[in-house]
């Protein structure tokens, strides 16, 4: 099969209305806002847009409806270049997740409080077969477990990788969609919640899989992430984080999701990829919301080879 594109997500997006304020309120409070901004977010447009930012060919072949929020997302993703030919676009309401993100400038504390007006529930059959087998990754999150689920069984048949980012574990089919994602990067909360450890070499150990996996990493905020390659399966490696000055963090797990799986795409070795994602995360932390952060190629083999030299 011909391959199209280095990264096919179907997954959640957000439009993202970020407001800084000098210290996060408690409750009652009124508060004179610094800086407010509309931004694409959500786990896989996100992913997709640092994927294609690095240079990617990417696509979203998810839903969105014909409301002023996807109409928003989805001019966003044209400009961040992220192909729509395969989008379905619902006749129904069918509005992206509605975020709103208050950073906290002093503290560099950052609350989300997510709206999503309707389930996100894809077509039966969506995306077709082809469009699917035309990626060199396919990538996933928890949302519409069911779709997923068929997605990655068609990646995998066909022999391509699937990446998946996972921050719920509630669906009664997770396990199932668990079991057929070979590169599993995990924020630590999910990570805890399923190995039942906190300590970073315990909960890969116990997560590790060999016969489902190739790859398994959890990331843990300013710790950097820890990570198992099946190359090597008895070695555990940590690649810590590369000090920037915060101001959000909002989407740096979308960033280094979508960093790696544009690496993958690249046939770039383990090490390399998780490097590489962990300069982008770096560097879309040091700028508001999760879209103006996020470096091209250019940018961040600059600050990889500045961060080498130091
Ligand atoms: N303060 C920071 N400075 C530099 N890099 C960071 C910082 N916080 C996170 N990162 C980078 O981003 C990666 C992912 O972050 P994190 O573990 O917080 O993801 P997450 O929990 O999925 O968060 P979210 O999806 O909400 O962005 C980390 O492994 C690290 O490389
Ligand atoms: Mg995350």
């Amino acid at each position: 099969m011909r391959k199209i594109f280095d990264v096919l997500g179907i997954g959640t997006v957000s439009v993202d209305d970020s407001i800084v304020v000098e210290n996060y309120p408690p409750a009652d409070a009124k508060v004179r806002v610094q800086h407010c901004e509309r931004q694409l977010g959500g786990l896989t447009a996100v992913a997709l847009l640092a994927a294609a930012r690095l240079g990617g060919k990417t696509a979203y072949a998810g839903v969105l409806g014909r409301d002023d929020h996807s109409r928003f997302a989805r001019r966003e993703m044209k400009n961040e270049k992220i192909n729509l030919r395969h989008l379905h676009i619902s006749t129904k309401h069918f509005p992206p997740v509605h975020s709103f993100v208050v950073v906290d400038s002093q503290n560099h504390t950052r609350n989300v409080f997510s709206h999503r007006a309707v389930p996100y529930q894809m077509p039966r059959n969506w995306p077709p077969r082809e469009v699917i087998e035309a990626a060199r990754v396919f990538y996933v999150d928890h949302s519409d477990v069911v779709a997923m689920i068929r997605g990655a069984r068609i990646a995998r048949k066909a022999g391509i990788p699937v990446v998946a980012d996972l921050e719920r574990i509630s669906d009664p089919r997770f396990t199932e969609l668990l079991e057929l994602i070979d590169h599993l990067i995990l924020p630590r909360k999910t990570a805890f919640q399923l190995s039942g450890e906190t300590e970073p070499e315990k909960v890969l150990r116990k997560l590790w899989d060999a016969t489902s996996r190739r790859f398994l990493g959890v990331t843990f905020g300013k710790e950097g992430c820890w990570f198992i390659d099946a190359s090597e399966p008895t070695k555990i490696k940590h690649q810590p984080i590369f000090k920037v000055e915060v101001l959000d963090t909002t989407g740096c797990g979308d960033v280094f999701h979508g960093a790696y799986a544009w690496a993958l795409s690249q046939g770039l070795p383990p090490e390399e990829r998780i490097r590489m994602a962990t300069g982008v995360s770096a560097l879309q932390a040091t700028k508001l919301g999760a879209q103006a952060g996020v470096p091209t190629l250019r940018e961040l083999n600059r600050f990889l080879q500045l961060a080498s030299n130091r």
